[in-house]
C-alpha cells in the first residue's frame, strides 16, 4: 500500500513538475577505442542544442531553433572557447593521472556546470562539478561559493580554486546571472519545440520464448513519461523491470519495461496491457499484450543482428559517458 501511494505520488509530481534546465557535458579521454578525445555537448530541458568534439573542431548547432537564435559570430566564437577547452581538458587529464599516479590506459575526464529554473517559484540552482574515471572529483558548492574536494587527489586544485576570489566572483555572477538570462532566453526561443509532444510508437520484444517480454516505447518527447504493466485494472509489479528514460540522436527519447511472464499461462497473456503515459497528454496509450504481435530475434534475427552490432556499442559508451554525471547529480537530491 505504502510503496503504491509512493509510486503514486511521484507521479503525481513529474506530471506537476515544470522545471528547466541548461547543461554543459565536456568530455575528455584518453585511449577509448573509437571516442573522440574532447567531445563538448550542450543540453536545455534534456534536448541537444549544440556538439563540439576534437575532430570538427567546430562547434555546431543540433536544432533549428538554435541556429535562428545567433549568427555566424556566435558559433565562432563558441568554437574558439571550446578549442581551447580541448586543449586544457588534454592537460587536465594529465594532472589526473600523475595525482592519481597512473601512467597509461584508459581515463575519462568529464566537467559538468549549468542551471535549473522552477517555473513556479521562480528559483534557480547552479552547479558546476569534476569527474574523473566515473567518479566525483571536485564540486562547487554554489549557495557557499567554496569548492569541495571529494577526493583527496583533488584538493590542491580544490585550494588554488577557493584562492582565486576573482574566479569565485565570475562563476558566481554565471550561476546568479548568466547561465538564467541564457537559459530563460534558450525556453523562450524553443518553446513550441520545448513545449510540444511528441507520442511514441510502442512494440513488444521478446529475446526467445522463455525471456521477460519488454515493451518498449520510442520516440517521445518530452522525457517526463511513466509506463507500466497492467492487468484487470492494477498495475503489475511483481517480476517487472522497468528501465531508464533514454535518448535518441534525433531529440526524441525512449524507454522499457520488462515483464517475466513464464509462470503465466499463455492464455491468459491476453489479460496484460502495457499503459505509456506522457506529461502533459491526458490519455493514456494502451496496448493489450497479444502473443501475434511480439517481435523477437526468432523471426526477424536477419534484421536485428546487424543493427544492433553497429549501433549497440555506440549508444552503450555515449549513454554511459553522459548521463553517469546526470544520474548521480539527481541522486544528490
Ligand atoms: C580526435 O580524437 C581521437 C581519439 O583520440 C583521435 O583518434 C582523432 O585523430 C582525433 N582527431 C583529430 C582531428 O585530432
Ligand atoms: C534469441 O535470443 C536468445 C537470447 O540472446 C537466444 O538464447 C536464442 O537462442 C535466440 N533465438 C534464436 C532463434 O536464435
Amino acid at each position: 500500500m505504502l510503496k503504491c501511494i509512493f509510486l503514486l505520488l511521484i507521479r503525481i509530481y513529474s506530471a506537476a513538475a515544470v522545471t528547466h534546465s541548461l547543461k554543459y557535458f565536456y568530455t575528455g579521454s584518453s585511449q577509448v577505442k573509437k571516442f573522440p578525445e574532447f567531445v563538448a555537448v550542450g543540453l536545455v530541458d534534456d534536448v541537444q542544442i549544440f556538439h563540439y568534439d576534437n575532430n570538427t573542431q567546430r562547434c555546431e548547432p543540433k536544432q533549428d531553433w538554435m541556429k535562428k537564435i545567433s549568427d555566424d559570430d556566435y558559433w565562432q566564437s563558441e568554437t574558439y572557447i571550446l578549442q581551447g577547452y580541448q586543449q586544457s581538458f588534454k592537460t587536465n587529464i594529465e594532472i589526473a593521472k600523475s595525482r592519481f599516479t597512473q601512467t597509461g590506459g584508459v581515463h575519462v575526464f568529464q566537467q559538468m556546470y549549468g542551471c535549473e529554473w522552477d517555473d513556479e517559484t521562480g528559483e534557480f540552482t547552479g552547479y558546476y562539478q569534476y569527474g574523473y574515471d566515473g567518479e566525483d572529483l571536485l564540486i562547487l558548492d554554489t549557495k557557499e561559493n567554496t569548492w569541495i574536494a571529494v577526493k583527496q587527489q583533488a584538493e590542491i586544485t580544490k585550494n588554488k580554486r577557493n584562492n582565486d576570489k576573482f574566479r569565485l566572483e565570475w562563476d558566481k555572477n554565471y550561476f546568479y546571472q548568466r547561465c538564467p538570462a541564457w537559459l530563460k532566453k534558450y525556453v523562450d526561443y524553443g518553446r513550441s519545440s520545448l513545449m510540444r509532444t511528441d507520442l511514441p510508437s510502442v512494440s513488444f520484444l521478446q529475446k526467445s520464448s522463455s525471456s521477460p517480454v519488454s515493451c518498449h516505447a520510442t520516440g517521445f518527447y518530452p522525457n517526463r513519461a511513466e509506463m507500466f504493466w497492467r492487468k484487470d485494472g492494477e498495475e503489475v509489479l511483481d517480476g517487472v523491470v522497468k528501465g531508464e528514460i533514454l535518448p535518441n540522436n534525433d531529440g526524441t527519447f525512449q524507454m522499457s519495461v520488462d515483464i517475466d511472464l513464464s509462470s503465466v499461462a499463455p492464455e491468459d497473456w491476453s489479460k496484460y496491457e502495457c499503459v505509456f503515459q506522457l506529461s502533459g497528454v491526458k490519455e493514456e496509450i494502451v496496448h493489450r499484450l497479444e502473443k501475434i504481435r511480439i517481435w523477437s530475434n526468432e523471426s526477424n534475427i536477419m534484421m536485428i543482428i546487424p543493427v544492433a552490432a553497429v549501433v549497440a556499442p555506440i549508444v552503450v559508451l555515449c549513454v554511459l559517458i553522459v548521463f553517469i554525471y546526470y544520474q548521480k547529480k539527481n541522486r544528490k537530491r
